[in-house]
């Protein structure tokens, strides 16, 4: 069995004039064997519900959106066999997939986005500190 790379990157989405919002990936890196379950984790702090995101970047690809929490259930199944259960009573929102495949060796990014009522203001996105993460 080959062990996979699972390179992690935290970024998070800031609605201008909105305050203190922010996503925690504590693992910089995750090494899983083949068929093995794959978890990966965030945890986020928000003064209001965030909207979360999990996204994917393969090696010279494009950021691919996984899956995305906004509201209703807690337990989101998105695609590619992920999911991700919101745990307020954790604040976490931590990625699993039952059986990694080694095309899942990609960058793997969770986000928040506050949800300010009135912020309507459009979304910005503030880049990871790369060299915090490598
Ligand atoms: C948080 O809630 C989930 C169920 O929603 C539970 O499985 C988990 O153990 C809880 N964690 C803590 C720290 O209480």
């Amino acid at each position: 069995m080959l062990p996979l790379l699972v390179p992690m990157l935290a970024m998070v989405f800031t609605l201008r004039g909105s305050g203190a919002q922010s996503v925690t990936q504590p693992d910089r890196h995750v090494l899983v064997s083949e068929g093995a379950p794959l978890q990966l984790r965030c945890s986020y702090s928000s003064s209001v519900s965030p909207y979360l995101f999990w996204y994917q970047q393969r090696p010279s690809q494009g950021l691919q959106l996984l899956l995305k929490y906004m509201s209703g259930a807690t337990l989101v199944t998105g695609i590619d066999g992920f999911q991700a259960e919101l745990r307020k009573n954790e604040t976490s929102f931590h990625l699993r997939k039952p059986s990694a495949h080694w095309s899942d060796s990609a960058e793997y990014f969770c986000a928040l986005s506050d949800t300010v009522p009135g912020a309507a203001g459009g979304a910005e996105h503030k880049p990871p500190d790369v060299g915090d993460f490598l």
